[in-house]
C-alpha cells in the first residue's frame, strides 16, 4: 500500500474522526498521540495507515466513508455549537460524532447541505480548483437585466478587491417586485451570492441550493438520506 502522508491534523478529518477546524483544538488539548506519544503540533506530517493515531487513547482507523444529504430549511445556522443557542443543522441529521457539514450554509439560505465523516469528500467539494459548481436560486429585489448578470460572468468585485464570477447565471422568472436567478458557482467565499447581488445594487429576499455538481436536492425540507452507491461514485470521480 502506498504511504499516505499528512498532517496530523488532517489525519484526523481523513480518518473521519471530525472536522479539520475541530481536529486542530483535539491536538492543541493534547488528547491525540501518535505511536504512543502526545503530540500538540497540528502540523506534524504522519502515515495515516501506518503511524498509530489515538485520540482520547483510541486508536483511530479509516471508517467506512458515509455521505448525507440533507434538505436544510432556513432559520439554521451551519455550526454544531451555537453560542447564542439558535437551532443548527446538526439538530436534523443522526447523531453521529463523526459527521460534519461539508462547507455551509447561511442561516437565511435552504437547500443542499452535504454531511460527511470523509475529509477527502469535503476537499472535493470545497476546494474551488476541483470547480464542483453549486447552483443557487436566488430571489432578488426589483428587476434584474442581461447587462446586469453579464457582469457575473466577466467576474465582480464583492469587496476589498476579491473577484468572483458566475460559471452560468440566467433570469428564471420576473414578477412585479422581484427577479428570479439561478446562477452557478465554484468558488465558496462568505455570503458569496448575497454579496454579488450586493454589487450589482440588488438585494437578496431569498436563496436555496438546488445542487452540488451533478447531486440534486429531491427530498423534503427538514429531511435527509443517505447518497446511493451511484451518487457515491459520482462524487469520487
Ligand atoms: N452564498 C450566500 O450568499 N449564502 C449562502 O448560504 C451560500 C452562498
Amino acid at each position: 500500500m502506498k504511504a499516505e502522508n499528512v498532517s496530523l491534523a488532517r489525519a484526523l478529518s481523513k480518518l473521519g474522526y471530525c472536522s479539520r477546524s475541530r481536529s486542530a483544538f483535539y491536538i492543541k488539548h493534547g488528547r491525540v498521540s501518535v505511536n504512543g506519544k502526545s503530540i500538540t503540533d497540528p502540523s506534524l506530517m504522519v502515515d495515516i495507515d501506518r503511524d498509530s493515531i489515538t485520540i482520547d487513547e483510541v486508536r483511530l482507523a479509516r471508517l467506512k466513508t458515509v455521505v448525507i444529504m440533507l434538505h436544510k430549511p432556513t432559520g439554521y445556522v451551519t455550526t454544531s455549537s451555537d453560542e447564542l443557542s439558535r437551532k443548527t443543522v446538526y439538530d436534523l441529521v443522526p447523531d453521529d460524532p463523526h459527521l460534519f457539514a461539508v462547507g455551509r450554509l447561511d442561516m437565511d439560505t435552504s437547500g443542499l447541505l452535504l454531511f460527511t465523516n470523509d475529509g477527502n469528500i469535503q476537499d472535493r467539494i470545497t476546494s474551488p480548483e476541483r470547480k464542483v459548481s453549486k447552483t443557487y436560486l436566488a430571489t432578488v429585489s426589483g428587476k434584474v437585466g442581461a447587462d446586469k448578470l453579464e457582469k457575473f460572468h466577466k467576474g465582480i468585485d464583492i469587496g476589498t478587491g476579491m473577484i468572483v464570477k458566475a460559471d452560468e447565471c440566467r433570469v428564471i422568472s420576473t414578477g412585479i417586485s422581484s427577479t428570479s436567478v439561478e446562477l452557478k458557482i465554484h468558488e465558496g467565499k462568505n455570503r458569496q451570492v448575497r454579496k454579488m447581488f450586493e454589487a450589482i445594487g440588488k438585494r437578496v429576499t431569498g436563496l436555496h441550493r438546488s445542487a452540488i455538481g451533478g447531486l440534486e436536492l429531491d427530498i423534503p425540507e427538514g429531511t435527509w438520506r443517505k447518497l446511493s452507491d451511484n451518487e457515491m461514485e459520482m462524487i469520487f470521480r
